[in-house]
């Protein structure tokens, strides 16, 4: 019946901007942030908001625990109540005002295993300071703590933050919703051998007395506020754009990011001036569990990007592009997800296609699109088969649930079809005003269609359907395809093995690893049935070099495909990585396809692995193994 009254509930419901498959379609338009909520926030944020915080941070690597005192200046307000989220801190006080702080009572409310607890203050009508004196605890979600032999130096130790999607609120008690918007400002002392950087204006040296300064005069949301703190330099690549990294690793990023200031350039081309100044990266330890993260000015990277070769800039150019798409219009509340990260990925592949060509852009797109329909299809399985869709609801659950290829690539692929449809002239016109119209400024769904409905569907006479695509499972049939003929022959190749031919005859006899990009390697693993032989798989190894040398994107794809075929002789290597690297989407899938083998053994090595491993992983991919090991 549903699909009998698409045609006229999408009419309708664009119109009225709301879900048509949800009971709360009202004829109330949500284009306004305050008729919204974040169930993931317990803030009053719309009752009185923080506009501006000051941190006074004190971090100490002996206790592992932050000493800080957060203080807020709030917007004014009548109310006598200022709610903010905290999770796994301890209080000391709370106080109000500027030069003169009075002690003020406060209540910690129930604690949520994965919201926290709602810290509410008591204040007075008109209070404009409230400052919070607090440290963090064990139970801190954000920070990753790191010994000496976990860093590429193995001399100092290492501290990072994580704040997206909701772990902000464990290192600062905050407002933690995207929906509000603050500057910043901090304080941060250190031990003398180490330098901290933040999101904000940095230091391009170390202080003699390790205190440093931040400013961050851009409003944000508070999941971009970010610390990282260890023996680093900063090589300067262009006029404003650089490398932050251990010494160790300072010429390899010299080389690996070469190309970031004609990045940027590229991206202002498409969509306008950058701008937050400053665009620098910071090369964080193996346990980073993302390939990177857009905090902004400071982009936080993954050493596994270093691949010698330049093959893995592509994460850049997608951290790069949240300086619009994310940073500049941010996803109001985390339901709205893809809003922050289809658009990243649509823009990184233009990005892409405009410095390195069509086919390089291409190459990337098939191999999402291939991760797409593996998401589509373990989506539909689980528990949660509504979460192919591109708005989400995540009520009740955690806000990283969505970080699926449902948002980035299902996304991407929206965009995408839709451009096709326009042509990229009216299009890119079309999203340079998106990004103008909201900058600064948090967005949802609903807002976007009315956004899209207004300046581009009606005007153009384009009939498009958005809603399938945003609150229906699955792929729209006018999805568009894209193909590329490279990575065809490689699955070709692939196919003429499994099909039982000799592996390195004629025009492969002399390929080398080198010879062919990252993505190809990966379509031609992921061609190779998980039925040929140990000998031809031990085979293709000792050539290649894959379980050895290959980057980590080929080794997960390698891995994957030797345990379902039950091949043991790789273990070493796997081990070997897993215990290594720590960025989630490459162990994730290694963890599960051990769990799902059917090899006796398998099990219990990936969880005696998890054991060993585990400590060189921050929480967030720590919490995802031990999910898939259950
Ligand atoms: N913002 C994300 C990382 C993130 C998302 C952290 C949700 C926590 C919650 C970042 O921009 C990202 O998408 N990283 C990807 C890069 C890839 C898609 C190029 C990653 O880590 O793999
Ligand atoms: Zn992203």
């Amino acid at each position: 019946m549903k699909n009998i009254f698409i045609p006229i509930l999408l009419v309708l419901c664009t119109t009225i901007s709301c879900t048509p498959t949800d009971e709360q379609c009202v004829n109330e338009p949500l284009a306004k942030n305050d008729s919204v909520s974040d169930s993931h926030s317990y803030s009053n944020h719309s009752e009185i908001r923080t506009t501006h915080i000051h941190l006074d941070l004190d971090v100490n690597f002996e206790e592992k625990i932050i000493y800080g005192v957060a203080r807020h200046q709030m917007s004014s307000s009548t109310v006598s109540k200022a709610i903010f989220d905290m999770k796994g801190l301890d209080i000391q006080k709370i106080t109000l005002g500027k030069n003169n702080e009075l002690e003020t009572d406060y209540t910690i409310g129930k604690t949520d295993p994965i919201k926290g607890s709602p810290l509410t203050v008591n204040i007075n009508p008109g209070t404009e300071y409230i400052n919070i004196y607090y440290q963090t605890t064990k139970e801190t979600e954000a920070l990753d703590w790191l010994s000496p032999e976990l860093t590429a130096g193995k001399k100092h130790p290492y501290l990072y933050t994580q704040g997206q999607a909701i772990l902000t609120r464990s290192w600062i008690p905050i407002q933690d919703t995207p929906m509000n918007r603050i500057t910043y400002s901090a304080d941060v002392k250190v031990p003398t051998e180490l330098i901290a950087l933040m999101s904000a204006d940095n230091p391009k040296e170390k202080d003699s007395e390790g205190r440093y300064h931040f400013e961050m005069k851009q409003a944000i949301p508070a999941y971009l506020i970010a610390l990282v703190v260890g023996d680093m330099e900063y090589t300067s690549i262009g006029k404003y754009s650089g490398v932050y990294s251990e010494p160790e690793l300072s010429k390899q990023c010299s080389y690996e990011f070469v190309d970031l200031p004609k990045m940027i350039n590229v991206a202002e081309d498409i969509y306008g001036e950058y701008r937050w100044d400053q665009f620098d990266l910071v090369i964080l330890p193996y346990s980073f569990p993302f390939g990177g993260m857009e905090n902004p000015r400071l982009t936080f990277a993954n050493p596994t990007l270093i691949a010698g070769d330049r093959s893995l800039i592509s994460v850049i150019a997608h951290e790069l592009a949240h300086s619009w798409s994310g940073n500049l219009v941010t996803n109001a509340t985390w339901n709205d997800f893809w809003l922050n990260e289809g658009f990243t990925v649509y823009f990184e592949n233009r990005i892409m296609e405009k410095m390195y060509g069509k086919e390089i852009a291409e190459i990337n797109a098939v191999i999402e699109y291939q991760d797409l329909l593996t998401s589509i299809e373990t989506i539909k399985q689980s528990e949660h088969p509504e979460d192919s869709q591109l708005k989400l609801q995540l009520k009740h659950r955690n806000p990283d649930d969505g970080m699926t290829d449902i948002a980035y690539v299902k996304g991407a692929f929206f965009l995408r079809t839709l451009e096709r449809i326009v042509g990229r002239t009216k299009f890119d016109e079309f999203l340079k005003n998106y990004f103008d119209s909201h900058a600064f400024e948090t967005i949802t769904t609903e807002s976007f269609v009315q956004y899209l409905n207004t300046e581009l569907l009606t005007p153009n006479n384009i009939d498009f359907n958005a809603n399938e695509w945003i609150y229906h499972a699955g792929i729209p049939e006018n999805c568009i395809q894209i193909h590329s003929k490279r990575l065809t022959e490689m699955e070709a190749w692939a196919s003429e093995i499994n099909g039982g031919n000799a592996v390195f005859t004629n025009e492969y006899k002399n390929i080398k690893r080198a010879d062919r990009v990252t993505q190809e390697w990966q379509a031609f693993v992921r061609k190779l049935s998980p039925e040929l032989p140990t000998e031809v798989l031990n085979e293709i190894d000792s050539k290649l070099k894959l379980s050895e040398e290959a980057n980590p994107a080929i080794k997960s794809d390698w891995f994957i495909l030797n345990v379902n075929a039950g091949n043991k002789t790789i273990r070493p290597f796997m081990e070997a990585y897993l215990i290594k690297i720590g960025r989630r989407w490459y162990i994730e899938s290694i963890y599960q396809a051990l769990v799902d083998s059917k090899l006796k053994g398998d099990k219990e090595f990936a969880i005696a692995t998890f054991e060993k491993a585990k400590r060189g992983y921050h929480f967030v991919s720590k919490s995802t193994i031990e999910e898939v090991l259950k």
